[in-house]
């Protein structure tokens, strides 16, 4: 038998104004006025008030109601009242409350506790109201990047996890031993993905990454989740629209699906809704110096962008920005490159890199990285050469361009810089249950 949750009350409060329902789960919170009692009821779907009077309910309820601590389980029975001013739509006259474990001194109370404390009680961190509505958000926008690529008809494609390579430079490799070798954990699953869409059509991968990123910021963790779709006969404008048409997907998903959390989160509605309503605009690398002079943040030819930068050009448009055409010298080695700072692919070294970064406004930062890949595969293994990797460790990845290369180009979206961004908390670390970053390897 399913158990009836708050939710599935929330959503159908006429069906059930009146009537007597049993509800499992914990206390969130409890306190008195006089005769009448609040216990701040949860389980997982939702946070309810439940009233307790003397003499509506037994007097054994009202006796335990002193011993529940915090996050006690519990199973309430009461009635159900609607009530337009409950968050939730109605409330729960109480009858009888038993008590499943009665939970004493739980740490994370309502009052403010310090990031520390909060992290090293993560696990139970994960019940607080914020923390939950993040979490659920994070679920949606799981599940509606599925949703957007299989209405595209993008094939999923998985890519493996333990992997030989380096695709985005041998700086940030976690490696393992992998019995008689050494591995590595996948910093992208691209390259895969390349080969993939030359099998399957357009394909999309969607998994756990790394990146031993010795950076302490609000936007970095070492183990994140990337979506990745690749496409075929493609050339960076496509990239571009495909990265704006599915971050638009995403909002519209949350401001339609996400209400109730998006009001827990204080999450500012009018910035998310105004995504919508136009273009990102697109800016070549060498105009976007000339923004960031105006704001006097001026930074020489060829280098990339700091944390300041990022939040200065998502400022300047109040909506996120496409930058492309970066100095190649800055990039990795699979990118096409151009002569032009708006120009088209070249078969040569070019001083541009066809690709394109999606920055977040409100110094949510670059959510996607993507562009077009390179296709000659003499350009392409030079450049293996180049960037001092091993050409044979890439010899399946050339043969892509050996055997029917054609124009094609992706990108990887960063699964929690996004939620951040949408959810507009504050660190990366509220985005997943368990956080991995630098210093944060428990629980
Ligand atoms: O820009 P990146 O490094 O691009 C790639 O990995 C390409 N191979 C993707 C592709 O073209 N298929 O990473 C892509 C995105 C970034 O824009 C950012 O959102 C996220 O991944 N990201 C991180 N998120 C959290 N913590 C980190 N340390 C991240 N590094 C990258
Ligand atoms: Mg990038």
């Amino acid at each position: 038998m399913t158990q009836l949750k708050v939710a599935d009350i929330a959503k159908n409060i006429p069906e059930y104004d009146g009537k007597t329902v049993s509800l499992k789960g914990w206390v969130y919170n409890k306190r008195s006025s006089g005769k009448i009692k609040f216990l701040m009821f949860r389980d997982g779907t939702g946070l309810i008030q439940t009233v307790i009077v003397k003499g509506e309910c037994e007097d054994a309820t009202f006796d335990l109601f002193e011993k529940m601590g915090q996050e006690s389980s519990v199973i309430v029975t009461g009635k159900v009242r609607a009530e337009a001013r409950a968050k939730l739509g109605f409330e729960i006259t109480v009858q009888k409350v038993e008590a499943v474990q009665i939970a004493e001194n739980y740490p994370v109370s309502h009052k403010d506790h310090g990031v520390e404390f909060l992290m090293e009680n993560r696990h139970l961190w994960i019940r607080s109201q914020k923390q939950w509505a993040a979490l659920r958000i994070r679920s949606e926008i799981f599940f509606t990047i599925q949703d957007f690529f299989r209405q595209r008809g993008f094939t999923r494609f998985d890519p493996p996890i333990l992997t030989p390579t380096s695709c985005e430079g041998t700086s940030t490799l976690f490696s393992t031993p992998y019995f008689d070798e050494k591995a590595y954990l996948s910093q992208s699953g691209q390259l895969y993905g390349e080969a993939g869409a030359f099998a399957l059509g357009n394909i999309y991968t969607f998994g756990p990454t790394f990146r031993a990123e010795k950076s302490k910021t609000r936007k970095h963790l070492t183990e994140f989740w990337m979506v990745e779709p690749e496409m075929t006969y493609a050339t960076l404008p496509d990239v571009m629209d495909l990265g704006e048409a599915f971050v638009k997907h995403i909002v519209k998903h949350c401001l339609d699906n996400c209400q109730a959390e998006l009001v827990i989160l204080e999450r500012n509605q009018d910035e998310l809704k105004k995504i919508l309503s136009g273009p990102f605009p697109r800016i070549s690398y060498d105009e976007s110096l000339k923004i960031l002079e105006k704001r006097g943040l001026s930074i020489p030819w060829g280098e990339d962008f700091g944390a300041p930068h990022e939040t200065a050009l998502g400022e300047e448009f109040g909506m996120p920005v496409f930058i492309h055409h970066f100095p190649s010298k800055i990039k990795s080695f699979y990118f096409k490159n151009a002569d032009d700072p708006n120009g088209e692919g070249v078969d040569h070294d070019g001083k541009y890199a066809l690709g394109a970064d999606l920055i977040a406004p409100f110094g949510y930062g670059e959510i996607i990285g993507g562009g077009q890949r390179e296709d000659k595969v003499e350009i392409l293994e030079r450049r293996i050469k180049e960037h001092n990797l091993k050409v044979e460790d890439y010899k399946w990845y050339l043969d892509l361009r050996r055997y029917g290369s054609v124009p094609h180009g992706g990108f990887g979206l960063g699964a929690e810089r996004t939620v951040a961004w949408i959810t507009g908390v504050e660190h990366v670390r509220e985005t997943i249950p368990f956080p991995r970053m630098m210093n944060t390897l428990k629980p």
